[in-house]
Formats: C-alpha cells, structure tokens, sequence
C-alpha cells in the first residue's frame, strides 16, 4: 500500500494568482481537490498535504480530513516550508500519523510517493506505473518524458554578451544594443566594452545531446527508508528555493543511489502559468468521462 505527500504550500507567484495556487479553481474544482483525488483513485491510501501556513484553514474546508471523493483515505495537514524541499521535510515528519490513520504499516520499503497538487491532472496510471516499480524492486522511481524541444545552456544572466566576432570582423547590428552597425571596430570573444550589458539577450554556451534528455513530472516514489535519508542528508539546502533542491529524486542521487525513470504523460504537465491552466482548461473539457 503506498503512502503520499501531496506539495501544495507554494504561493503560485508565477501564475499570478490571489491566494494559494492549490486552491485555484479549474473548470469548478480546485486543482488541490483533484490533485488528491487522482492519488485515491491510483489505490494511495493516505495522504499528507502541505499548506501554506496561513491558508491551513481554507485547506481543512477542501480536505476535511480526507478525500472528498474517498472517504476511507485520510488526508493529514501540515503547514509547508520555506522551498517545496522543506515542505516535503514536514510531510515526512507526519506520515506516520497518516499511516497509521489508514492502518498502514509504514516499514522500511512502503512505497512513498511525492506528488505536486500542481500536476492536478496526473492519470492514475502514471501513480501506478511509479509504485509498481517501486514494489518491483527500485529504490527510487520518476515519471517523465522525452523532451521534444532542442535545449541550450546558456551563460549565467551576470555575463555580459558582447558582438560576435567572426575572424577579425564584428557582427555588429546582429543585436539590439550592441556597436552600431557599419562599425569595423574588432573586439576579442568576451571583451566588454561600455553599452554591451544588454539584459534580454544571452549567450549560447552549450547545446546538450536531446536524446538523453527527459523531462521530469510527480509522482516520483521511493522506498520510504530511502527518501527519509535522502531528505536528511539534503537537510541543510532546504532553507531557501536558490538552494533547495528541486525535485526529491535529485536528494536520492546525492546519495549516490540510482533512481529509475518510468514513462510519464503529457497529462502530469504542471500548472505553473496562466498558459498552462488554459492547457489545463482545454483538457479537462476534452476528456472522456
Ligand atoms: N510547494 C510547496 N511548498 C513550497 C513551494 C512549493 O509545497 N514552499 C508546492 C507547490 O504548492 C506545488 C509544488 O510544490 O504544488 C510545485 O511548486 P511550483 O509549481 O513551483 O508552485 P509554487 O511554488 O506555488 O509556484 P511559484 O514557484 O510560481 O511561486
Ligand atoms: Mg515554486
């Protein structure tokens, strides 16, 4: 029986919402209610939902104690952290409580999942895929994807991008900002001259090889043993979002552990602008029932 910690304390800054994002409606429900109904439906027997620490009221409204659509799964409270990382710290911390509301052994191998409410229309095969691996032997599993764009890694935002220099000829006018164009003034590769700040464009470095490259979605799982250490041996990152780690897999590869990867779906996209919860709209419409 696996056990989960559903991450919905985040404030939503990027989607530009009044109030928590978890409790943002699409198409009449929040994306919290159906984030923890999809847990219940995949056979998740308790949950634990972080919350931003003044919204647990409003939260307790939505889950009273558990899922609206399952009665026989707890939901325990807890308020979140400082990063998503220490939220899911504090869940951890309350997971036995909500183990033992379900009458679940929580031993050493239970499979524990982290979800983010964000990923409100996550299939429950997805959830199914990522505990069977875990009960088939893995010790950490993620969900993802293939990504499909082309990525670049790209110069920190501090660098500064002057002209092109092709041979001993300046490509300026290639960009806004830069030597007006006509000028023959020859510069060396990364010789800064006043005026070549130029904040929206930057530098191409790096252009990895896209087919090892996967996305990565929620619900990852674990072995409940595995993910407690590796929450504490990250402990000290937690403090800030700059530091902390952003996905809970990447604590379990600090450890040097190996972490397996199961197909995901475009339906675990996460709601993180006002374009994603119009996709989101769009295919809550679209979907059989
Ligand atoms: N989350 C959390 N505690 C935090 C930050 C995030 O529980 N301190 C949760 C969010 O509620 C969300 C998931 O982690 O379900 C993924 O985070 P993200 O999509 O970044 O959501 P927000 O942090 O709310 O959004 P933003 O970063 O735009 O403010
Ligand atoms: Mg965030």
């Amino acid at each position: 029986m696996a056990l989960a910690v559903l991450t919905a304390a985040g404030s939503g800054n990027r989607l530009g919402c009044e109030g928590p994002k978890a409790l943002v409606e699409l198409a009449g429900r929040t994306l919290l209610e159906r984030a923890a109904e999809g847990l219940a439906d995949a056979g998740v027997a308790a949950l634990v939902v972080t919350a931003p620490e003044h919204d647990l009221e409003d939260f307790r409204r939505v889950l009273p104690g558990h899922v609206p659509t399952a009665p026989h799964v707890p939901v325990v409270l807890v308020a979140g952290g400082a990063s998503r990382q220490a939220s899911v710290a504090a869940g951890l911390e309350a997971l036995p409580e909500a183990a033992a509301l379900a009458g679940v052994d929580l031993g050493e191998d239970t499979p524990v999942l982290v979800h983010d409410a964000a990923r409100c229309l996550t299939p429950p095969e997805v959830v199914a895929r990522v505990v069977t691996a875990i009960e088939q032997g893995s010790l950490a599993v993620v969900p993802g994807l293939p990504v499909t764009d082309t990525l670049k890694e790209v110069a920190p935002e501090s660098s500064q991008v002057g002209p092109a220099v092709l041979g001993h000829e300046t490509l300026a006018g290639a960009r806004p900002g830069g030597t007006p164009a006509g000028s023959t003034e020859a510069r060396l590769p990364g010789e800064a001259c006043d005026g070549d700040t130029h904040p929206e464009v930057r530098r191409v470095v790096g252009t990895p090889d896209r087919s090892h490259l996967w996305a990565v979605q929620t619900p990852q799982g674990f072995r409940w043993s595995v993910l407690l250490r590796a929450h504490e041996h990250g402990r000290d990152l937690a403090a800030s979002e700059s530091t902390a780690a952003t996905d809970d897999a990447a604590l379990v590869e600090a450890l040097g552990l190996p972490v397996d990867m199961v197909r995901g779906d475009v339906l675990a996209l996460k709601v993180t602008t006002r374009t994603d919860l119009l996709l989101a709209e769009l295919l809550v419409a679209r979907r059989p029932t």
